[in-house]
């Protein structure tokens, strides 16, 4: 049995930790924490009464080390940079849902999240927690950067034509849509129900935080350059992602090739499902579970294609892949907790 610790219990994401992780035959929650709330986690989310005991700590380095040997965070970026070192030296395993460890350039982080990267020493030892990719570099890891949750529909969508195929690939444009919960638990006006039921909107047009992220593991993947057109969108629903991708090629493509191919990629994923070419994602097929759902489908002139990638943003989008990573890093079987 591992012991575990979620700081940010009273959010979204943490949440769904603790709802994932009860379930778990390795692991014993351990210690929770967050900044301004405290008390019983089941008078924090009502949800948990019977299942819980749990009180909800206000966070401190000392409480997490004395407490657990693995700890995820569940905090808002720029927090997650002022926490980690403390708990990499304590010798704890970190895994970060936040964004402060997946840009591997502090200028970048500057540019996108307007602030100095106050931990850049860490940011190299930090592992991209796309299991599907990178899973033997999360096996060792100490610090995992779980991605974003567009980035993560958006990645495992397009994986397969960049890797294999990256000079054939004349653009690419990513067409988002998340349901309100991406945003978390904060209070704000257009994320009032009023403002977003029988609603939809484009947001952040060209100019979401996320790019860089998809860019630069599109790059890593392609080893070339990479870079997307992406443009996110507000849906009126709690949780889900649906991503429409279209990539432009420079030589057609058949699509039963296609098809064949993004198979052979995932064959081994229980996580990736490739639906048959005529079948389409639907958001309510993937909502409260750690599956992406992936639809292909090619123009009739062979030079269009275009993915539909679909995830619940706070299961594989967040605290789903989380603990995926959690089960990769203890040698737990990788689907633990998540089926
Ligand atoms: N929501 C999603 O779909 C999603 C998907 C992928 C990744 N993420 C990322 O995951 C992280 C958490 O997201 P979320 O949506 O769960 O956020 P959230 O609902 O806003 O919750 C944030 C949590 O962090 C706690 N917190 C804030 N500052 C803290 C501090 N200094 N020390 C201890 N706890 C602190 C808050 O506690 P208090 O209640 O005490 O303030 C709260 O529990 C973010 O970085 C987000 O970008 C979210």
């Amino acid at each position: 049995m591992i012991r575990a610790g979620i700081v940010g219990i009273s959010g979204f994401s943490g949440k769904v930790l603790l709802d994932i992780l009860l379930k778990h035959t390795g692991v014993r929650v351990t210690y929770v924490a967050a900044h301004t709330t405290t008390g019983r986690v089941d008078h924090i989310w009502p949800e948990f009464k019977n299942r819980t005991d749990l009180v909800c700590e206000k966070y401190t380095l000392a409480g997490a080390v004395k407490n657990c040997d693995v700890i995820f965070l569940a905090l808002p970026h720029t927090e997650s940079m002022n926490t980690v070192d403390g708990l990499l030296a304590a010798g704890k395993k970190v895994i970060d849902l936040s964004a402060d460890y997946r840009l591997k350039k502090v200028s970048l982080y500057k540019k996108w999240y307007h602030v100095d990267h106050k931990d850049s020493q860490n940011l190299s030892k930090a592992v991209y927690g796309l299991p599907e990719l990178f899973r033997e570099k999360v096996r060792k890891a100490r610090l995992v950067a779980n991605p974003g949750c567009y980035p993560t529909a958006a990645i495992l969508g397009l994986a397969p034509m960049v890797s294999i195929y990256p000079g054939n690939i004349d653009s690419l444009t990513i067409d988002a849509k998340s349901g309100v919960s991406g945003a978390g638990r904060k209070v704000a006006e257009g994320l009032m129900h009023s403002f977003v039921n029988e609603n939809f909107k484009a947001y952040r047009v060209l100019n979401h935080q996320h790019t860089p992220e998809i860019d630069q593991y599109l790059s890593h993947l392609a080893k070339r350059n990479m870079n997307v057109t992406f443009v996110p969108h507000l849906l009126p629903i709690d949780s889900g992602i649906l991503e429409t991708i279209y990539i432009r090629l420079k030589t057609k493509i058949f699509d039963k090739k296609l098809f064949e191919f993004y198979r052979k990629f995932y064959k081994t994923e229980t996580f990736v499902r490739v639906l048959d070419l005529g079948s389409q994602p639907e958001i309510r097929n993937i909502v409260k579970t750690n599956f992406c759902d992936i639809g292909l489908a090619v123009s009739e002139d062979g030079r269009m294609v275009v993915v539909t990638s679909a995830i619940d943003n706070l299961v594989k989008g967040a605290s789903g892949q989380a603990v995926q990573n959690m089960n990769v890093m203890f040698g737990f079987k990788e689907t633990e907790g998540l089926l």
